[in-house]
């Protein structure tokens, strides 16, 4: 009701007065017309079904690829895709572009204070902490142990039972999501919550970890904030729903911290047996600040292996010649010990930067100017306001990729090594054209655990499968984006033996 008041005022009375006084601020097709009061609200409202999309191709016809965007109310935001300006942001001045107020209002009933919801000396902390988890010794541990029984004790059953039954379909997007939740909350904290596995009776953690993520990230959509804190003033419809999410997965986090708190009490030589018994140790063992960085660690976790995968299998079933050079690396390397076996997968890996470069798991990512600055391009930010660098827009630059951009191309990523024979080399871009993986100071801390655990999902599988899209040829599915993005209505798929 009261929303719909607001919307009524703001969004129809007021800009309707207002659009036979004053022209619009822009001419060009491409580039949203803005009014005042409302900005360019009518333009994302029409958007509103494909917003990646239509920002992403606003972006790339502006000018320096930047744009500056007007909101509600007057606030500008600035959305680019200049690798310039994303080293500025990211990099050079760091310390001016923090999370700001938006972001961390918005998640903070979800993710507390934790890692991706800090700044400064809390944020330091975590990362400090948190690195241990990722160095040389831990990976290893993480791909010979873990990735690995979750492949060949839950994965490659499910897809050899589908494989059986030509009438089944499965949603891969749903395996690969429950795949990486059992995966994050193993390495993490010592922890196995048997998501994939089917005759487990599960909790409703990470249905209701789903649906929290959801809610909030739907809160960025309302055009006022304002809206979404009314709802949860009144406790009703999405909010409510959001508040008993929370509460669960508080509840369960909270769980399970409490648990290891008293393993860790029952023997201290357990202090560093996993990321979650280091935070507890590191004398900063405040139980609700200890439960955040639980929650926002299954987020890092979850979703974005599982995203990568989802299209890069898509991607597979619509380029053969890239799916036969996959299986003749896989081939080639089956003799290896597992951890070696990944490191030396180079097409492979070249093939998943590349699918990432088309659909990366974190689309856009945005951040609050501490103070005025001018961005290398010359375009002026002002205190207070939101730059956002639009990853999925920078996938698909000429200007960064070539006139070939749109093409699925893994070998973009390659150079053959001089009298090498066959073999390749991988050829990386540098993290401010290619920002997937975020870059400077706050550059994804789990990003070579990342590429293990999916090149290790690539080989089990492709080794024994194909992955048949169950949808008739020449469907596209849909890039759409919560927190990360996601395959729209999931991945349907029939799985087929690969004949040896
Ligand atoms: C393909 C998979 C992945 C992609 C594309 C990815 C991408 C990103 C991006 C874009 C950020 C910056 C987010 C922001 O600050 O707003 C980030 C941060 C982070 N990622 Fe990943 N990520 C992936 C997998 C993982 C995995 C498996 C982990 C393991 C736990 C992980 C751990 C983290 C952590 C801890 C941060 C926060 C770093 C900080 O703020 O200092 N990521 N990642
Ligand atoms: C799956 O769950 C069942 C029932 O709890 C258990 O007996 C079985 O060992 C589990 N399988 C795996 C692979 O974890
Ligand atoms: C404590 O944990 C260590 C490492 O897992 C184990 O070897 C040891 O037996 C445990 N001690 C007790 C008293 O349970």
């Amino acid at each position: 009701m009261i929303q719909n008041i607001i919307l009524l005022l703001f969004f129809f009375l007021l800009p309707l007065l207002l659009f036979f006084l004053i022209k619009p601020s822009s001419s060009s097709s491409n580039i949203p017309k803005s009014y005042p009061i409302i900005g360019s609200y009518l333009s994302l409202r029409a958007n509103a079904h494909r917003r990646i999309q239509w920002l992403s191709d606003v972006v790339r016809a502006s000018p320096g690829a930047t744009f500056t965007f007007r909101r509600v109310l007057g606030t500008k935001s600035i959305i680019t895709a200049n690798p310039a300006n994303v080293q500025h942001i990211l990099k050079n001045n760091f310390p001016n572009y923090r999370k700001g107020s938006i972001f961390v209002g918005t998640l903070s009933d979800f993710l507390g204070n934790g890692i991706f919801n800090t700044n400064g000396e809390d944020w330091k902390f975590q990362r400090q902490v948190a690195s241990h988890e990722f160095n040389t010794k831990s990976l290893r541990n993480f791909v010979e142990n873990v990735v690995d029984t979750e492949l060949s004790d839950r994965l490659l059953p499910i897809l050899s039972g589908a494989a059986a039954n030509q009438e089944q379909t499965l949603d891969l997007q749903d395996i690969l999501q429950r795949f990486a939740f059992d995966n994050i909350c193993r390495i993490a904290f010592g922890y196995d919550p048997q998501y994939l596995n089917i005759s487990f009776e599960r909790s409703n953690f990470a249905e209701a970890y789903q649906e929290a993520t959801e809610i909030s990230s739907l809160r960025f959509r309302e055009p006022l904030p304002l809206l979404w804190k009314l709802k949860r003033a009144l406790d009703i419809g999405s909010e409510k729903r959001l508040r008993i999410a929370v509460s669960q997965v508080r509840d369960s986090a909270n769980k399970l911290v409490r648990e290891k708190k008293k393993e860790l009490q029952d023997n201290s030589s357990l202090r560093s047996a996993d990321m979650l018994s280091r935070f507890l140790s590191s004398g900063h063992s405040d139980e609700d600040f200890v439960t955040d960085i639980v929650i926002s660690f299954i987020l890092a976790g979850k979703d974005t292996t599982s995203a990568a995968l989802t299209w890069f299998f898509w991607l597979l079933s619509k380029n053969p010649r890239v799916e036969k050079e996959i299986v003749k690396e896989i081939n080639e390397k089956s003799e290896a010990p597992v951890y070696d076996e990944v490191k030396e997968m180079v097409y492979t890996h070249a093939a998943l930067c590349e699918s990432m470069r088309l659909y990366p798991p974190v689309p856009t990512d945005s951040k609050e100017a501490v103070n005025d600055d001018v961005l290398p391009d010359g375009t002026a930010v002002k205190k207070g306001m939101m730059v956002t660098y639009h990853v999925y827009a920078m996938g698909r630059m000429e200007s960064i990729w070539g006139p070939d951009w749109a093409e699925f191309r893994p070998e973009r990523w390659l150079e053959r090594v001089e009298g090498g024979g066959s073999s390749w080399r991988f050829v990386a871009r540098d993290s401010f054209s290619y920002p997937v993986f975020q870059a400077g100071p706050r550059i994804c801390l789990g990003k070579e655990m990342a590429f293990m655990q999916m090149k290790r999902v690539v080989a089990g599988v492709l080794r024994r499968f194909r992955v048949v899209p169950a949808a008739a040829e020449g469907v596209e599915p849909e890039f759409i984006t919560f927190l990360t993005s996601q395959m729209k209505g999931g991945f349907p798929v029939n799985i087929v033996q690969r004949q040896v």
